[in-house]
């Protein structure tokens, strides 16, 4: 999910656009009106061998719910068999409901549309471009999910390549001017919707630019020099700039299909990627139904992790989404790049305002207050609203406008540039620099009404807005920003979420060219790079990092993966982050650190299924989902959430009490043997953690130690943060520990 362009407003657009999907899809009062639904009927099918045969399973089944069979093929979209078993389908409410109730499906759902949630920032995190780094970098490939690439960026340019890995087994959907390479190893779109839209391309080519620059902070080239128009100037480079990128495009003008996303992650799995990266999310559905854990978790049987943006609805609590425990869920935080864009008034005043403003004019204009230009009788001129402003009062001026939005009605009226005043108390909207379709600068709250009084005083007002300025500054970095969806987690509460935080805001990475600078009327700038934010850009970060080190730990599973990246992260401060784990989970990504974690909680699907099990989940699905008839829920096997082996630890409860809870956990040596571990434990006074047995030793590399972990909350506030760490004076193995009331979250 990307921030791009004033996209506070996009979250709240966001969240309109999930309630309107609810609303169309809970409606469906026209018995005869066919809508997309995932059918999920669980593990791929291993007695069938072809696509072929697999599709006419799904045919048949269809025929037995709309009773004919040319219905049974028109109606079917996709059929799911490479890596899971499933279909996406045109059906009635009626038919939908029919299929649920078949032995053989898992789960039924409609197909909603999720939406999508640059490169100092590495260095930031302490991973230089001078990293020891393997030479089966190059054979790992990292899939993309997507609006599909600009194969023509520097940071694609697979000059020096070898040809893909053997392992490869994908293809390239080349379509008229779109070609792979030996960067580009594999390119494929889908769109299960309707007809293009007027700019959509049938290619894997982007036009959007999301998916060319999550691609090229991921694993693009180092490029030298990238800046966007000379600011953010320096180099650009992926976090494994040599390893292969395959692109699966699903991402179009409205949005990114369940049918799309399950189609992408069926070929993905099958194709062999190393790591999926998907910066996209919607709300947050019960894991079955939710096309992203679903394609996660087949990911994770086939030894792929899969990274995911937790969203950008932030900073309210509970709106973390992609929360599935088999995933990576990524917060977004700041790095010490700041950006600042000077306003200078008529009287000599200068004011500091934010945004990313590459005009370099810096001439001097008339100033105007919106309020005092309307369009006829207009009451909401002065917030610069669609419509509201007239231009022949404010062509060729700068306009002043309470709150911020997007620029579009400033450009429409032809204005000079904007200032823009946010209100006094909300979020900090200058915490991230937003670029605008003209140049705009976001003032402070009272430097605002400074400006406003200053227009009053004069009967000719003037002002500059200058090209933006960066500067460095460690003060209050990193900090989770205020739009990265925070915990608890909505649909498991005692597994912590988000997992961990990485770079996402004001990132430069690649651009596509078939688009401009902010994709808004009234922008002509064609960029190869792009500074934008979002949790859609710390995913990529995060599944880079998964990908350096797997390069290193080729055998590791996703689980061994996931719990080095958050061992290792840096433990954020408390101060500068009021949400605490909530916000960044384990901390911030130490992708060095992560390649030697010394211990790791390990865990596959059996664990998942017996956690599942202990959710209440159903039988006869889980069954279906293992493709294993054996699969039991009773008897000695069933854990509950609080033993599945994560490498954080959560525990809720619906009102303040005093609870106490046990963990169980079992930690798998990675590092030289023999080792001894020793606990050491960080806890406010109101939290007591106890780890039995405090001392672990391992004789061997590879050995497993278990042991159990007794958390006591005396739950008064809404949440209590301690922390414990299993060291041998070189390792040191963090684990957060969270106890929270969750009746008090409006989840
Ligand atoms: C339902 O939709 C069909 C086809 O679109 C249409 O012919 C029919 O009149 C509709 N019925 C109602 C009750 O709206
Ligand atoms: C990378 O370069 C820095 C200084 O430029 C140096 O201190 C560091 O040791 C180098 N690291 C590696 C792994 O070569
Ligand atoms: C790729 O990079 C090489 C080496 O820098 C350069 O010679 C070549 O022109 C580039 N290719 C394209 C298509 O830009
Ligand atoms: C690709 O082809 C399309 C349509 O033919 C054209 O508009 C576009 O400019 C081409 N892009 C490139 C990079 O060649
Ligand atoms: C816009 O302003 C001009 C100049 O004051 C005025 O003549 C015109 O009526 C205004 N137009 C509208 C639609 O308000
Ligand atoms: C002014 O407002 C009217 C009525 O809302 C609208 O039709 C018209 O397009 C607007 N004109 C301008 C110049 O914005
Ligand atoms: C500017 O003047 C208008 C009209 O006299 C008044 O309503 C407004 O409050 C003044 N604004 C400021 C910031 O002083
Ligand atoms: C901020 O901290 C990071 C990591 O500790 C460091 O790499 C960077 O140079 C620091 N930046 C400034 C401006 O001091
Ligand atoms: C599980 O789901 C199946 C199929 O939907 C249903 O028949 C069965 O009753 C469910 N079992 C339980 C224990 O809820």
């Amino acid at each position: 999910m990307a921030m791009k362009t004033s996209s506070f407003l996009n979250s709240w657009l966001l969240v309109a656009a999930v309630i309107a999907s609810w609303l169309t899809l809970s409606c469906c009062g026209n018995e005869t009106d066919r809508k997309m639904f995932i059918v999920y009927m669980g593990d791929r099918p291993h007695n069938i061998e072809t696509p072929t045969a697999a599709s006419a399973v799904h045919i048949s089944l269809l025929h037995k719910v709309t009773g004919s069979v040319s219905l049974a093929s028109e109606s079917l979209v996709y059929s799911y068999s490479k890596s899971f078993n499933g279909f996406a389908a045109k059906l009635t409410k009626a038919e939908s409901e029919k299929l649920s109730g078949h032995e053989s499906v898992a789960s039924v759902f409609p197909s909603r549309l999720r939406q999508l949630h640059t490169t100092r920032s590495w260095d930031f995190i302490g991973f230089p471009q001078n990293v020891t780094r393997t030479t089966v970098e190059s054979d790992v490939i990292i899939g993309m999910l997507d609006t599909g690439i600009w194969p023509e960026s520097q940071s694609f340019n697979d000059s020096g390549y070898s040809p893909p890995p053997q392992k490869w087994k994908g293809t390239c959907q080349s379509s008229s001017n779109f070609t792979c390479n030996n960067k580009i190893i594999g390119a494929r779109f889908y769109h299960a919707g309707e007809d293009f839209k007027n700019g959509e391309i049938p290619s894997p080519r982007d036009s959007e630019g999301h998916g060319t620059h999550t691609a090229s902070t991921a694993a693009g080239n180092t490029v030298t020099p990238a800046s966007l128009l000379g600011l953010a100037s320096g180099t650009a480079r992926g976090g494994v700039p040599s390893a292969r990128i395959a692109v699966y495009k699903i991402c179009w003008e409205d949005g990114c299909s369940d049918a799309d996303i399950l189609a992408a992650f069926d070929d993905a799995i099958a194709d062999g990627v190393d790591i999926i990266s998907l910066s996209v999310g919607g709300w947050p559905q019960d894991y079955f139904e939710d096309s992203i854990a679903i394609g996660a978790f087949h990911s994770m049987k086939n030894g792929i992790l899969t990274s995911n943006s937790a969203g950008n609805s932030g900073p309210d609590r509970g709106t973390v989404s992609n929360c599935s425990p088999w995933s990576l869920s990524v917060a977004a935080s700041t790095t010490d790049r700041k950006f600042t864009t000077a306003v200078k008034l008529g009287n000599g005043r200068t004011y500091q305002g934010v945004s990313m403003n590459t005009d370099e004019a810096n001439k001097l204009y008339p100033l105007i207050y919106g309020g005092d230009a309307p369009n006829g009788t207009s009451a909401s001129s002065g917030n610069c609203d669609i419509g509201s402003l007239n231009k022949t009062l404010v062509q060729g001026k700068i306009v002043v406008c309470n709150g911020v939005n997007q620029g579009t009605e400033q450009v429409r009226v032809g204005a000079a540039g904007s200032t823009m005043i946010p209100p006094p108390k909300t979020v900090n909207l200058r915490e991230v620099a937003f670029p605008f379709p003209l140049p705009v600068s976001i003032l402070t709250h009272a430097d605002g009404v400074d400006l406003l009084e200053y227009i009053n005083s004069t009967s000719d007002p003037t002002g500059v807005i200058y090209k933006t300025q960066e500067y460095y500054t460690n003060d209050s970095s990193p900090r989770v920003i205020y739009f990265s969806s925070r915990g608890p987690n909505p649909i498991t509460t005692d597994i912590l979420k988000p997992d961990l935080t990485a770079p996402g805001v004001d990132i430069l990475a690649a651009w596509s060219e078939g688009t401009t600078m902010t994709g808004l009327d009234g922008d002509t700038r064609i960029v190869p790079f792009n500074i934008i934010s979002g949790t859609s850009m710390s995913c990529p970060h995060a599944s880079a990092a998964a990908a350096y080190v797997k390069s290193f730990h080729p055998a590791w599973s996703p689980a061994a993966i996931k719990s080095a990246l958050m061992t290792t992260a840096r433990q954020l401060s408390v101060e500068d982050n009021s949400d605490a784990e909530f916000a960044y989970g384990s901390g911030q990504i130490d992708p060095i650190k992560a390649v030697d974690p010394g211990l790791v909680y390990d865990a596959g699907e059996i664990d998942y299924v017996r956690m599942l099990c202990g959710q209440g989940y159903n039988l006869t699905q889980l069954r279906l989902v293992t493709g294993d008839q054996s699969t039991d829920c009773s008897g000695p096997t069933t854990r509950t959430v609080w033993d599945l082996n994560y490498p954080s630890f959560a525990l809720s409860y619906d009102k303040p009490t005093s609870i106490t809870r046990l963990f169980r956990r079992t930690v798998t040596n990675v590092g030289p043997a023999p080792t001894t571990y020793k606990v050491f434990i960080d806890v406010p006074v109101e939290l007591e953690i106890r780890v039995e047995p405090e001392v672990l030793f391992f004789k061997e590399t590879g050995e497993k130690q278990s042991f159990v972990v007794i958390v006591t909350a005396a739950l008064e506030t809404s949440m209590l943060s301690g922390s414990f760490i299993l060291s041998n004076g070189i390792h040191h193995v963090r684990s957060p520990v969270v106890a929270f009331v969750s009746g008090e979250e409006d989840i």
